[in-house]
């Protein structure tokens, strides 16, 4: 079955071509990143500006790439929400309007959802399809959540964040130590100078854990915002740390919780896989501890995290996720839905 995804819930115009839910035949992405950084952060009606300008271009360069005709997929299926709503209805009415055309079914995802589907996409030779009941972690801009699954339908939320999401705690301290948007890769690109040649025994302690004694699998970000405001405020600042090291500190902080609270879950729900996904799950210390707190603790738990390139949004996992979930919803029901939760039903 081949299936054509459209992905545009904020800054990203993506489409792909994904047979079987796992066999990628294309997958392009435009983003309008660049213009975000010369204004630090998104500009929702900039954002939705590009996706129009973009949406079709895309479409077609998929379609190319994989080398399909319209007439040989099988259904359309595209991101509802959450996301900013200009750039959500650009996907949608774009994939009402090409299942029309083409007379095709459309399918609705949850972007949230489909996140974890990047772990479903055939990235290497060794990759393994996840296996049931899993535990997955969906770290985005946006969003903390931590969900048991125990199949493709039944997706339980275990926690979640309860104020800041880690990808906007490395965006909103990035641009605290004066570093470039997105502060993901910024932060992680700093704190590298510092780890590398820090010795391994070097604490990287500074800033709180927060919630890591709490029993529940919440998370929360906002402390570590106001801790590092208040250093850079402080002349301590100055006099003791460098941008370098406050990176490595910030990076580990957020690492180190999300690890924990990981681990926790998976000692209670004892999963046969664990899914990490998100445009956090791009950085290479948390895919490196997890890896390492996983084999060291739960050897029988098979870890599966994507291709770098598969974390941050794209349309691949959207059609992925379609193709397992298979939603039968009324064309007329579909619309974008920006406030859309991690297990609100788009079925
Ligand atoms: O999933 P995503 O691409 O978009 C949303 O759905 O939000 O995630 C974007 C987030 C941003 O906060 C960005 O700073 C973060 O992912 N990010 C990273 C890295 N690459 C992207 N965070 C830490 N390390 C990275 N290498
Ligand atoms: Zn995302």
């Amino acid at each position: 079955m081949l299936i054509l995804g459209i992905e545009t819930s904020c800054d990203e115009t993506a489409s792909a071509i994904v047979e079987n839910g796992t066999n990628l035949l294309s997958n392009v992405v435009a983003s309008s990143q660049e213009m975000h950084i010369k204004t630090g952060g998104i500009i929702p009606e900039s954002a939705a500006r590009e996706q129009l300008v973009s949406i079709i271009p895309v479409v077609k360069e998929a379609l190319s790439k994989a080398e399909i005709k319209p007439s040989e997929i099988d259904a359309i299926a595209v991101t509802v929400g959450p996301g900013l709503i200009g750039s959500l209805l650009v996907g949608v009415e774009t994939a009402k309007t090409l299942s029309l055309v083409w007379d095709k079914p459309l399918l609705a995802v949850n972007h949230l959802v489909g996140h974890l589907y990047a772990n479903w996409l055939k990235d290497s030779p060794a990759w393994k399809e996840p296996q049931f009941p899993a535990v997955g972690l969906v770290v985005s801009g946006g969003h903390t959540d931590l969900v048991y699954m125990e199949n493709h339908s039944k997706i339980t939320l275990i926690g979640s964040t309860r104020d800041d999401a880690a990808g906007e705690a490395f965006d909103k301290t990035a641009r605290l130590l004066g570093l470039p948007y997105p502060g993901g890769p910024s932060i992680a690109k700093s704190a590298e100078y510092y780890l590398k040649d820090a010795s391994p025994r070097t604490k990287l302690d500074l800033f709180p854990r927060p919630l890591v004694d709490n029993p529940t699998f919440d998370f929360s970000f906002s402390g570590l915002k106001t801790a590092v405001l208040r250093l850079t405020q402080s002349k301590e600042k100055n006099a003791r740390h460098t941008t370098f090291r406050l990176s490595a500190e910030i990076q580990e902080a957020i690492v180190e919780t999300l690890v924990h609270k990981s681990l926790r879950a998976i000692s209670k729900y004892k999963p046969k896989s664990f899914l990490l996904a998100g445009g956090v799950a791009a950085n290479m210390r948390l895919r490196q501890e997890m890896q390492a707190e996983i084999d060291s603790n739960n050897p029988t738990v098979a870890f599966h995290v994507p291709k770098l390139e598969y974390c941050t949004d794209n349309a691949a996992y959207i059609a992925s996720r379609a193709y397992y979930s298979q939603s039968k919803k009324l064309y007329s029901d579909i619309s974008a839905n920006p406030q859309l939760t991690i297990t609100d039903s788009v079925v």
